[in-house]
């Protein structure tokens, strides 16, 4: 079929909305008529040719929500009609890390859909019979896609789809880092670096798990805003003294829990020292440049702290990705004030440009 998506013809220039073919599902497989989609940094990143593993021409998207059109062969986990969540990390519930509690990278597909492809080696993207690659295995900035059922997380029919598409990324990484990876204890004291949208997921996600104190820090008095609004008690600006300032804050101890969710290392390294002699626990979730390194002192872990990193919050996504949209339908996460911009497929080099601007959290394209 002749589908609308956007490409990334080459790296650093700005994608282009076009006609692509789409082939049938084949085994495995299903075809997903996408409803709506977030913009995200990574496609960006891709897109200026900063990733050094991006490939391109490719269809970018990876915050996909929309409904289950057709099944390929020997597909059983969703019907005609689903209301699904793109995964860009799959659940296969079958290989060594689905099968363990400790870890959400699955690694049934992982090696193919880091080269853009199905996972049988081929692509169903194509322009006058060459191959167009499906970026995460998601590509979901186009009207329709084809993906693998084990990277479809069905989810109530009742979650509109401009809402269940923060889900597909950066909500659930967010979320995912403080209920899942880090598991914050009711009544602790965290502290998180960053206030984009994984940053107001850990937020929420820190008050859902019944933390005492959650200071958010950032650079932006906007977005402090909006992390008071998920439930930060405490919000600073960021700089270099904001490690004595926890330390002050909590008796020279330091936080019981830190995260980073800014992607830089010298946040990184801050949020490692802000965490508690004794057990603190620093999550990180950024993605640092190329070849940065984090530097920790080694004497911070003797006396206690631990470091861990989170990918996707550790979330299992066909079985939780639907539990966490149950959170926003019972009426316990506000994602309303994460939707800044409603665009269309058409625009989204706009949506690249408030971003860069950082003008709102999400800019959402709806079909
Ligand atoms: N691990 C994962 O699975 C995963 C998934 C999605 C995104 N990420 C990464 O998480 C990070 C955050 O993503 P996002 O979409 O929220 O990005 P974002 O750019 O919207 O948010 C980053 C925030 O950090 C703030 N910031 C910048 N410098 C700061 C400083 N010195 N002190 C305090 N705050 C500062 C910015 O003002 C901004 O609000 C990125 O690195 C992204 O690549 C990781
Ligand atoms: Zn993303
Ligand atoms: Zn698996």
């Amino acid at each position: 079929m002749n589908i609308r998506a956007a490409v990334l013809e080459r790296f650093g220039e700005p994608l282009v909305v076009t006609d692509v073919d789409l082939a049938e599902p084949k085994a495995g497989e299903v075809l997903v008529a996408l409803e709506a989609c977030g913009v995200c940094h990574t496609d960006m990143y891709t897109a200026s040719g900063a990733d050094p593993s991006g490939y391109a021409p490719t269809v970018l998207g990876h915050e996909g929500a929309g409904v289950v059109e057709r099944l390929g062969p020997g597909v059983s986990s969703v019907q005609r009609g689903d209301r699904v969540v793109t995964l860009f990390s799959a659940q296969c519930r079958e290989c060594v890390h689905c099968r363990d509690p400790r870890t959400n990278l699955c690694l049934a597909i992982r090696d193919q859909q880091n080269r853009g492809l199905l996972p049988d080696g081929t692509t169903r993207l194509s322009r006058q019979g060459e191959p167009i690659r499906h970026f995460m295995g998601t590509s979901t900035f186009a009207q329709y896609t084809v993906m693998p059922e084990i990277a479809l997380a069905r989810v109530s029919p009742e979650a509109e789809p401009d809402r269940a598409c923060l889900f597909a990324c950066g909500l659930s990484t967010g979320l995912g880092a403080a209920m899942n990876t880090a598991q914050v204890k009711p009544g602790s004291t965290c502290v998180v670096f960053g206030a984009g949208m994984v940053g107001l997921g850990v937020v929420a996600g820190c008050r859902l798990r019944q933390a005492q104190r959650i200071i958010c820090v950032d650079l932006s008095e906007d977005r402090l805003a909006l992390a008071r609004g998920q439930g930060a008690t405490e919000t600073w600006i960021g700089g270099d003294d904001t490690v004595d300032r926890v330390l002050e804050e909590t008796g020279g101890f330091g936080a019981d829990y830190t995260f980073e969710a800014t992607g830089l290392v010298h946040i990184m390294r801050q949020a490692v020292e802000a965490s508690r002699m004794g057990w603190g626990l620093c999550t990180v979730i950024g993605v640092a440049g190329k070849g940065e390194t984090l530097d920790i002192v080694p004497r911070y872990l003797i006396t206690g702290r631990r470091v861990c990193g989170s990918s996707f919050g550790g979330v299992k996504g066909r079985d939780q990705v639907p539990q966490l949209v149950g959170l926003y339908l019972d009426g316990r996460l506000d994602i309303d004030p994460f939707i800044s911009h409603r665009i269309a497929l058409e625009d989204v080099n706009h949506a690249f440009e408030l971003m860069e601007r950082q003008d709102g959290i999400r800019s959402v394209i709806t079909f």
